[in-house]
């Protein structure tokens, strides 16, 4: 069998990557979990690398997991915000780009809110390219750590019942979510208003449900997203009132999904709309794992695109 390497190569989705692809990001993540949780973070196997963090967009656990990922790693990390730029001084995305790779830059981290940014850069600049979230498009560490969060507690993804809830539409996590997890032989189901949430999405082999009773039915994993209001100019649904109504995941909505589900939600949460709080803090919930998580799938991604290999170095 052909060995699959990183090396070398950018991340900017799932859409496209194999089942041995995603394996082993997983399970390269799972040595790196070990270190997370260990008194030594420090393992350097990126010494005298550089990663520029490069978010044009807010975020708070993406840039600050990859920051300590490349740092618990041995690399040098900057990051850059449009804020403290130059780019309010007018310098184009472009010449940002070429700016920041002209300094040794191994990787370039990278958050946009247009989508395709990260395609963009791979053509711009030689660095390797790791998509943190463009627009609606991908957030392929997002769905990793997903993945690796759901197997925390299942011995595999093949067959289980997975309902994504909640804004598809504008949601770069749900497209990689559902790219990964149908790759990984998921059941993967989605539910939300028709606003939200087109039957034409079925095309990506899922199912489609606009009623949150029918598609929570039996389910393994409810995977909570985002209302994102700062992507909706237009009113997609009647209230934030009537939404938490007709789609907030509460207890009674969880007692119809199996005994032993999980709950994830990427966070940032907007906690009374999509989500009551009493799930979110409760014993389904993953989504405390899921931020310890995210170290640890970024982890993996540097190691493996900067430093290459198969992590068969690493402890156990
Ligand atoms: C997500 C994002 O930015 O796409 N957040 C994250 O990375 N943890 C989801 C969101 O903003 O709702």
């Amino acid at each position: 069998m052909e060995e699959v390497s990183l090396k070398g190569k950018h991340l900017l989705g799932l859409q496209g990557r194999s089942k041995e692809e995603i394996e082993l990001i997983l399970r390269v993540a799972k040595k790196m979990k070990r270190v997370i949780l260990s008194d030594d973070k420090k393992i350097p196997y990126l010494k005298g690398k550089s990663i520029i963090n490069l978010f044009m967009e807010p975020s708070t656990r993406t840039r600050s997991s990859f920051e300590l990922a490349g740092k618990y790693l041995g690399a040098d990390v900057i990051n850059i915000t449009p804020s403290g730029s130059s780019m309010v001084k007018g310098e184009s995305f472009r010449d940002t780009l070429l700016t920041v790779s002209y300094m040794g830059t191994d990787a370039i981290v990278m958050r946009h809110k247009a989508e395709g940014a990260p395609l963009y850069a791979t053509k711009a600049v030689e660095p390797i390219i790791i998509n943190a979230g463009d627009g609606a498009h991908e957030h392929p560490t997002q769905a990793l750590l997903d993945m690796y969060s759901i197997l925390e507690k299942k011995p595999s993804l093949e067959g289980l019942k997975i309902v994504i809830v909640g804004d598809i539409m504008h949601s770069r996590v749900a497209r990689s979510d559902i790219y990964g997890m149908t790759t990984m032989g998921a059941d993967v189901h989605l539910a939300g208003p028709r606003t939200l949430v087109y039957p034409e999405l079925e095309k990506m082999g899922v199912t489609v449900h606009h009623d949150i009773r029918e598609a929570v039915q039996g389910a393994d994993v409810i995977n909570v997203l985002r209302i994102q209001l700062e992507r909706i100019d237009e009113a997609l649904y009647p209230t934030n009132r009537e939404y938490a109504r007709i789609f907030g995941i509460n207890r009674e909505i969880l007692q119809l999904a199996k005994k032993d589900v999980m709950v994830l939600h990427p966070g940032p949460m907007n906690r009374g709309l999509e989500i009551a709080p009493d799930v979110a803090y409760s014993d389904e919930s993953m989504i405390q794992e899921q931020v310890r998580n995210g170290v640890a799938i970024r982890m993996a991604v540097l190691y493996l695109t900067i430093h290459g290999g198969d992590g068969s170095e690493l402890a156990d």
